[in-house]
């Protein structure tokens, strides 16, 4: 096969965009694709300051990689979450990344902070993953707050959008289906919440990552094997064989058309939000989640696991 734009020998064939590139090629086609979806989507400006969220899998790598060389003013956000056989291995990557290229990085130590995540399994009755989705929010939020961050970047890519779209609508979940996208505008004091990879599949960053000679981090979370969005991916990929281009037809349509219609009037989500009387961070109750999920691990030290309704 042969690059579509400059005719040499083909290293990645992307069928969904009827197109094949050399490694030079890919790269600017990646690369205009990034800038396309920022611009399309207003995401952010070069006057931005920009926390990526690294995780040190290869998607948050190569945003992180990218909005650097585009210019932005980025720096990354590392949460450990003290997770044996797996968190050491990321929080290393991410450093060593960090430091390759010369990037800013915070790092969040889960354990410093009393919320070592097997603590928080063993102490809490609730499943642990939705607990750690809203420690890791928190401090995503909270690092963006005390920093003076206007906006908080994520890795997740097309297939990552089309899963998580594709179980709100079988779901008929109205209230996530009217802010689904690539861009959450700032609110409550909270920075915007952006996707800039929105229209990459998970196989184009990991070329990406491959060809930019990034090392990243792959190890599934013992506790969350993710097995409905894994279905809901093989689903979709089994669908983009035979139709290539469905997924990001299908996503970007959602965006133009699909979403507007679930959008409400009125916020239906409820109260506004006021500091928590603990930590100060907003949130809709008088203690925030976090707060909660400390207070009964301490209550749990006591008695047992400990419910928790955050
Ligand atoms: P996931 O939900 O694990 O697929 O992660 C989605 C995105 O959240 C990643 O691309 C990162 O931007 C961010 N993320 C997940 N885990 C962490 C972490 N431990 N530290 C910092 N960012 C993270
Ligand atoms: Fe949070 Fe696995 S990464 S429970
Ligand atoms: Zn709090």
């Amino acid at each position: 096969m042969k690059c579509t734009t400059c005719k040499a020998q083909a290293v990645v064939a992307l069928p969904s965009h009827t197109a094949g590139f050399c490694e030079h090629c890919f790269l600017a086609f990646f690369t205009r694709q990034v800038e396309k979806g920022i611009r399309r989507a207003k995401l952010f400006t070069f006057e931005d300051k920009i926390l990526v969220a690294l995780s040190g899998g290869k998607d948050s790598l190569a945003l992180m990689l990218i909005l650097h060389e585009l210019g932005y003013n980025v720096t990354g956000l590392h949460i450990d979450l003290a997770i044996p056989g797996s968190s050491a291995q990321a929080r290393a990557i991410v450093e060593a990344f960090c430091s390759r290229h010369g990037l800013n990085l915070i790092v969040r130590d889960m354990a410093e902070e009393g919320l070592a995540i097997p603590d928080v399994k063993k102490r809490l009755r609730r499943p642990v993953c939705s607990a750690c989705g809203k420690i890791k929010r928190y401090f995503f939020n909270k690092a963006a707050l005390d920093g003076g961050y206007t906006v908080l970047a994520t890795g997740h890519n097309l297939d990552d959008e089309i899963a998580r779209l594709f179980s709100n609508i079988l779901r008929w979940d109205i209230s996530y289906l009217s802010d689904q996208g690539p861009y959450l505008p700032a609110s409550g004091g909270f920075a915007a919440k952006v996707k800039p990879l929105y229209r990459l599949s998970e196989f184009e960053t990991a070329n990406y990552a491959f060809l930019k000679g990034i090392d990243w981090h792959w190890a599934p979370c013992p506790y969350s094997p993710g097995a409905t969005f894994t279905y809901y991916k093989k689903l979709w990929a089994n669908l983009e064989e035979e139709m290539p281009g469905r997924k990001l037809d299908f996503y970007l349509g959602f965006l133009k058309n699909g979403r507007t219609a679930f959008s409400r009037e009125e916020d239906l989500s409820g109260a506004p939000l006021v500091p928590c009387k603990v930590c100060g961070y907003p949130t809709s109750s008088i203690v925030c989640g976090v707060c909660r999920i400390r207070e009964a691990m301490s209550q749990s030290e006591e008695s047992g696991k400990a419910e928790l309704d955050f």
